[in-house]
């Protein structure tokens, strides 16, 4: 339970803690009764508190140790008020001691008995006030590391595509050199006939080889400037990569390409979109599925733009509803050691960049399966190629 906006109430002698609560409930404040010190200790470490209000009975040298230990131990952002009612009126040696001791906690506020109700709520309510900027600070502190973290995964993937698409480029000299020799040593007369149907074997499967580094070039070519593309073609380079996995997983691909203007796009980008899209749905299929991959023509109801929407679907198990609320999360993944999790978080930043839009639908329930959708603006704005040289990204869907 989220005791966040809630101030917690530790009064132990008579009604106190019920009278407390009352007041503030009659101010509009959420505010609850609490039995023990150590139950308070317990929510202020896991910082689940929105201020602690106690009376001076709860204190004996010990829970003052205990209380200021568990201040201390509160992560950087987290500075929990504490207010405390001491008894008013003559000072006495015992009360002189204990506000002393009181005094070194952190965020601490004294309040004398008798306290008018008024008073009361409005240090209530200010403590309140201030713990859910606390709060604020701890939520942003949380987005940023986590983009932090994301940031530098997918600057990896990157360098691994670099890597891969150089050792393409270096492997296609040597290949062609050696597709050269096999031509040559086929035009032999004299050659056995086992010989030749070696060499022909070699041939073909030097042909994949040389087909999957071309591949792999084309895939992972950098975007520097955005280029005219057709919808479809994109769609295709992507499926050539995936094909033998989805024929070898029995699913059937559907193809229903409408679009006939080109798109101007970062292709390479765009490409590591649809690519993560049909990977995710090849992954609820791996028994066998049907794919069905579209492209169509479509003006953005809310702004008359023309574009065009890229559909991928599935008819795998669908996804649950925390599945479908996180998804675009960093690093938020089913898949354990096999995903990242963030393939849609860095798909949905691209496409944030074309001043695009993602759309997902799914359903669990048997044959459903999941739609991704992806339009894309025909022309990219100019400030859509400024978005892309300074990293500026609008978070909205
Ligand atoms: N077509 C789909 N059907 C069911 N669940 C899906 C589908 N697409 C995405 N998901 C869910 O969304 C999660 C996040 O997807 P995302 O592509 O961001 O990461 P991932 O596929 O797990 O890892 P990777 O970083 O390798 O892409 C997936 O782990 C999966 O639970
Ligand atoms: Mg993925």
């Amino acid at each position: 339970m989220s005791f966040q906006n809630t101030v917690l109430v530790h009064a132990p002698v008579g009604r106190d803690a019920e009278l407390v609560v009352l007041i503030l409930a009659q101010a509009g404040l959420l505010a609850s009764p609490v039995r023990g010190l150590s139950e308070i200790l317990h929510l202020a470490k896991a910082g689940n508190a929105g201020a602690l209000l106690m009376t001076a009975e709860a204190f004996s040298r010990p829970a003052i140790e205990d209380l200021s230990q568990a201040l201390g131990e509160q992560p950087h952002w987290s500075d929990l008020p504490v207010l405390i009612l001491v008894p008013g009126g003559r000072e006495s040696a015992l009360i002189g001691h204990l506000e002393s001791s009181l005094l070194p906690l952190p965020n601490l506020t004294l309040l004398e008995r008798p306290i008018r109700p008024v008073t009361l709520t409005s240090v209530a309510r200010n403590a309140l006030r201030s713990r859910s900027r606390q709060y604020e600070v701890q939520r942003i502190m949380n987005e940023q590391e986590q983009t932090a973290l994301a940031m530098m995964q997918s600057e990896k993937l990157v360098a691994v595509g670099r890597l891969a698409s150089s050792i393409a480029h270096e492997i296609n000299n040597p290949l062609e050199a050696v597709t050269n020799l096999l031509y040559l040593m086929q035009g032999e007369p004299n050659l056995p006939q086992a010989a030749r149907d070696y060499l022909q074997t070699a041939d073909r499967e030097l042909a994949r080889v040389s087909q999957i580094a071309s591949q792999t070039l084309r895939f992972h070519r950098q975007s520097t400037s955005a280029t005219l593309v057709r919808p479809e073609s994109l769609l295709n380079e992507v499926l050539e990569i995936y094909n033998t996995r989805l024929t070898n997983s029995h699913v059937s691909i559907t193809r229903q390409y409408q679009a006939d203007l080109q798109v101007t796009c970062y292709e390479g980008d765009i490409r590591q979109v649809l690519s993560n899209l049909v990977g995710n749905a090849f992954d609820v299929m791996r028994n066998g599925g049907a794919l069905r991959l579209r492209t169509r023509e479509l003006t953005w109801w809310a702004t008359g733009e023309r574009g065009v929407m890229f559909t991928v679907a599935d008819d795998g198990s669908g996804m649950n509803e925390v599945t479908q609320k996180r998804l675009f999360e960093a690093f938020y993944s089913t898949k354990g050691i096999q995903g990242t999790g963030l393939g849609l978080w860095i798909s949905k930043r691209i496409v944030h960049k074309h001043r695009g839009h993602v759309l997902v639908r799914s359903r669990m329930e048997n044959g459903h399966g999941t739609v991704f959708q992806v339009w894309l603006p025909y022309a990219l704005a100019d400030s859509a190629k400024e978005a892309w040289h300074t990293d500026d990204v609008d978070e909205s869907c």
